[in-house]
């Protein structure tokens, strides 16, 4: 089994952290390919909790070699302040891998992320505001600065002076804001390109011979399905694409290399930012779904909106990632419910609508259908096969396994490492 991608199916947030670490003792490379500190993902080992952003969760395994691949975009200085925070708790770092031709955010692109949210005002996305959105634009634009230029000071400080030089007249005349001046954020750029130098490598060249080399390889995907740039809730999405495609492009592997692509998936849904949520409570079961499930943003801090699960949406995850496999997370946060309501379509303008619309209008008009399925009490945190899991809880996976379209190989009942029901090896 040499390739396998992880992903969120949902909104991000399923907890494909814990997913990674989990595996990241049997594979050799955790590879990042999109996104970049948007992510904020948590890993519970033993009383240890590490909540990384830019860092691929295989970081905490040793013996696993972390790669940041071209389609990840890095703030430098996030990412050695990750890296200091990992060795202060003795975390060995020594083996990352950064692609040279991954794009840098830099101090414009945080400003001009966080003035355009200010701007849009109640149109805003609710961006993370860590200049993702902006540093992907420049680089479709051309006008994007990678990490090997940070090599090359004369081509670095022309590309942000060319940058700089469009950006600086809409912050002047748009937003009202003090122009940028080019040399102080090469210099900024410049005291990084040291320190980051032992790191870069070209990626795509080891990932391949690795993966030729019958080398265990994981994609671990930052954000989810639904925030992805062409197949999530356009424009409130994140400027990349966390879909299994993006493991492709973000990294320089080609499909046919890829054996396996594992949906993660939370027993109930959440949401972060603005936009469409069929499922979404208002009431105390959204409450208690916060509360229990300790749903607050590792990145932001803010709370996340809570809904029943989306069964439409895990059938979409399955169709656009071509998922092999589900890993079910946080089932021990459903414990205590009488009865568990999922949404198993939607109905718009008064018709049941089995798919996830391709319309943005008709999914802000979409309204969940919901099945209600028999809750369970007991404590299920101990359970260390499926059939430790009380009856009723073996039946709600059973239903959402079959509605969602892909086996239920894993599931989640703790934060903790162990905290792990296996069905079917993900690396058989
Ligand atoms: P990610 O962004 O997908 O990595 O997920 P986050 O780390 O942002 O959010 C998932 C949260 O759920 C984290 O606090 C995890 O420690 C926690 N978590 C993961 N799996 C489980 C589970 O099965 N049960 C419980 N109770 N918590 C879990
Ligand atoms: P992980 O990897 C949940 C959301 C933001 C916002 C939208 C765009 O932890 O699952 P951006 O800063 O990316 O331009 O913001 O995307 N968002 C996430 N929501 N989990 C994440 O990452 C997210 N990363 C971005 O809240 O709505
Ligand atoms: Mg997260």
């Amino acid at each position: 089994m040499p390739a396998l991608v992880l992903l969120g199916a949902q909104w991000g947030d399923e907890g494909k952290g814990k997913a990674t670490d989990l595996l990241g003792g049997s594979v050799d490379y955790v590879v990042r390919y999109q996104g970049g500190n948007n992510a904020g993902h948590t890993v519970v080992v033993g009383d240890q909790k590490y909540a990384l952003h830019l860092l691929p969760s295989g970081i905490l395994s040793p013996g696993c070699t972390p790669v940041i691949g071209n389609g990840v975009v890095v703030d430098p200085a996030v990412l050695l302040s990750e890296l200091s925070g990992l060795n202060e708790r003795g975390v060995d770092t020594s083996k990352l891998l950064l692609s040279g031709n991954a794009h840098l955010i830099t101090p414009y692109h945080t400003t001009v992320d966080k003035v355009t949210e200010r701007f849009l005002g109640k149109r805003k996305i609710g961006t993370t505001g860590r200049g993702i959105g902006p540093t992907y634009a420049d680089k479709i634009n051309r006008v994007g600065i990678r990490v090997q230029d940070l090599y090359d000071e004369s081509i670095l400080t022309q590309k942000v002076e060319a940058a700089l030089d469009f950006k600086n007249q809409i912050l002047a005349k748009l937003y009202n804001r003090r122009a940028i001046d080019a040399a102080q954020i090469v210099d900024e750029l410049l005291g990084y390109a040291e320190q980051i130098k032992p790191f870069v490598a070209d990626t795509t060249l080891i990932l391949n011979n690795a993966i030729d080399d019958g080398k265990v390889v994981l994609f671990e995907g930052g954000q989810g399905t639904l925030l992805d740039v062409d197949h999530g809730t356009y424009p409130f999405v994140t400027s990349s694409n966390p879909t299994a495609g993006g493991a492709c492009t973000g990294t320089g592997v080609g499909p046919t290399k890829i054996n396996r692509v594992i949906g993660i998936l939370k027993a109930y849904t959440t949401r972060v930012g603005a936009g469409p949520f069929p499922t979404e409570l208002f009431d105390k079961d959204g409450e208690a779904l916060r509360t229990i499930g300790g749903e607050r943003g590792v990145t932001t801090g803010r709370d996340r909106r809570c809904g029943w699960f989306d069964a439409v949406i895990a059938r979409y995850a399955t169709r656009v990632n071509g998922l092999t496999d589900f890993f079910l997370t946080k089932l021990d946060v459903l414990t205590g419910w009488e009865q568990i309501p999922v949404c198993v379509a939607y109905e718009i303008d008064g018709k049941r609508v089995e798919e996830l619309p391709y319309s943005q209008t008709d999914f802000h008009h979409a309204k969940p259908v919901y099945e209600m399925l028999p809750g369970w009490s007991e404590d299920i945190s101990k359970a260390k096969t499926f059939s430790d899991l009380p009856k009723n809880a073996q039946a709600y996976v059973k239903a959402l396994e079959e509605m969602s379209g892909a086996p239920i190989s894993a599931i989640g009942v703790g934060p903790g490492r162990d905290e792990t029901i296996e069905i079917n090896s993900f690396l058989s």
